[in-house]
């Protein structure tokens, strides 16, 4: 195992384009690290820089204590998962898995206990004499991670592996990732443009916009606390909302309504803004017939009138159309293309409680939870609300997390090293 140090890497392909553009990133020893961010951000470059299938235009990328700028990727000791990832169909299971250590010219007992534990980890043994077109695709997608963690490698990357799954077995193979990791405790980073596989997946999330990055935190730190409008409306689903809004030292306007401004700090971050965007969560809104008395005193209510309802048993989406201003109405345009959104118009999407009986056409009284709306410099795009002491907080809750999680590992693997083991009684959903 080891860390990954990237400073200041830049790529620049060989017609010119410069694909990553001066990241630095720290990935700790048997840390999960996410690379997240719309197609063409960079995240596969910067991945195959670490393994080393991509040249470096300039900065340093450390595995360990070793610089590999220079060194071949075989040298590396990573292990790569990529999207398509190519089983050789005339092999059995037990040879795809064996591939990597029979390259390596590993003794015959020696490859026959790593692949039985490898299976073992992956529940795939009793399919080891089978060859992949019998297999499920997921099954498939077994086959290639064992292929990539039967190596005692340093790290593990992975280039969207889920991308050709279909939504359910993608999410189970999601679950399973992440109990791989935790168990075999290997530093990884996995690249990805599915936002729930960066939120549920990763000790931390590094979020790329054309080859700049924007933020690396954890997922609660991201979603809370966003730096800017672009991780902001990439982090979270439905996106948070952006209104345009003027500011008059105590109240925004906002095309919702006029919203009071009560926190001092917020009001400060504002300053003497007259124009700003107002962030909001789908969920910080609600039906105002819903909430309690106490709890309105900590919002404001505005009264809109609701395009269209889409009720899903658990949660209910209301729709509310409004007008900008032609300038900003064409940023927030822009910025939604660029997160790949496919709304075409303004407005706001929010997320009632089950329970409501807005429907499509009423005009109605919906409550907003203004101590948790973002407000950004339309300008810059940069969040002027961000609360560091919050963000200080958050920083340590999830060390502690993951403590904890890295003790349980070790105790459930009793040997403390991270190698697969196999081991009964701790078998996955299926
Ligand atoms: N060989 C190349 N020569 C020139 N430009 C390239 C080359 N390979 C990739 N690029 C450009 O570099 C940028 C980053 O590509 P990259 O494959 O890293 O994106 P990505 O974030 O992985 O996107 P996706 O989610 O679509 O896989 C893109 O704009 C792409 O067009
Ligand atoms: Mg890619």
């Amino acid at each position: 195992m080891a860390a990954i140090t990237m400073k200041n890497i830049v790529k620049e392909y060989g017609d010119g384009f410069k694909a990553v553009r001066d990241v630095s990133l720290d990935v700790q020893d048997g840390e999960f690290m996410i690379l997240v961010g719309p197609s063409g951000c960079g995240k596969s470059t910067l991945l195959r820089m670490i393994v080393g299938l991509e040249d470096i235009t300039s900065g340093e990328m450390r595995i360990g204590d070793r610089v590999v700028n220079q060194v071949a990727p075989r040298e590396r000791n990573l292990s790569m998962v990529f999207q398509n990832y190519a089983l050789y169909p005339h092999l059995t299971v037990y040879e795809n898995i064996a591939f990597p250590l029979r390259l390596a010219k590993k003794p015959n007992e020696e490859i026959d206990r790593r692949v039985r534990e490898t299976a073992e980890v992956l529940e795939l043994t009793e399919h080891l004499d089978r060859k992949p077109a019998n297999l499920s695709g997921g099954q498939r997608q077994r086959v290639a991670m064992g292929r990539a963690i039967v190596r005692q490698a340093d790290a593990f990357l992975f280039d969207e592996p889920l991308s050709n799954l279909d939504a359910k077995l993608r999410g189970q193979m999601r679950t399973e990732i992440s109990r791989l990791q935790r168990r075999l405790g290997v530093t990884t980073v996995y690249v990805t443009h599915d936002q729930t596989e960066a939120m549920t997946l990763g000790d931390r999330v590094a979020v790329l916009r054309k080859g700049v990055l924007q933020q690396v935190g954890s997922p609660r730190e991201l979603y809370e606390q966003p730096v800017n409008l672009f991780v902001a409306g990439f982090i979270g689903s439905p996106s948070m909302n952006f209104l345009p809004a003027s500011f008059d030292g105590t109240h925004l306007d906002t095309p919702l309504g006029r919203v009071p401004l009560d926190d001092p700090r917020k009001a400060e971050a504002a300053g003497d803004r007259q124009v700003v965007l107002v962030g909001i969560r789908p969920e910080d809104f609600e039906d105002a017939e819903l909430v309690s008395a106490e709890k309105r005193q900590r919002g404001a209510t505005v009264r809109v009138r609701v395009d269209v309802t889409e009720w899903l048993g658990n949660e209910q989406y209301a729709y509310v159309p409004y007008e900008a201003p032609a300038d900003l109405a064409g940023q927030l345009r822009d910025l939604s293309r660029e997160l790949d959104s496919d709304q075409l118009r303004t407005q706001a999407v929010v997320a009632l409680d089950a329970a409501s009986l807005i429907t499509a056409g009423d005009e109605a009284e919906l409550w907003i939870d203004t101590g948790k709306l973002h407000i950004f410099d339309p300008a810059t795009g940069e969040n002027l609300t961000r609360d560091e002491e919050r963000v200080a907080a958050l920083g340590r809750h999830a060390d502690r997390a993951r403590e904890a999680q890295r003790r349980a590992q070790q105790d459930g693997n009793g040997n403390g090293n991270g190698r697969p083991e196999a081991k009964a009684g701790e078998s996955p959903s299926g």
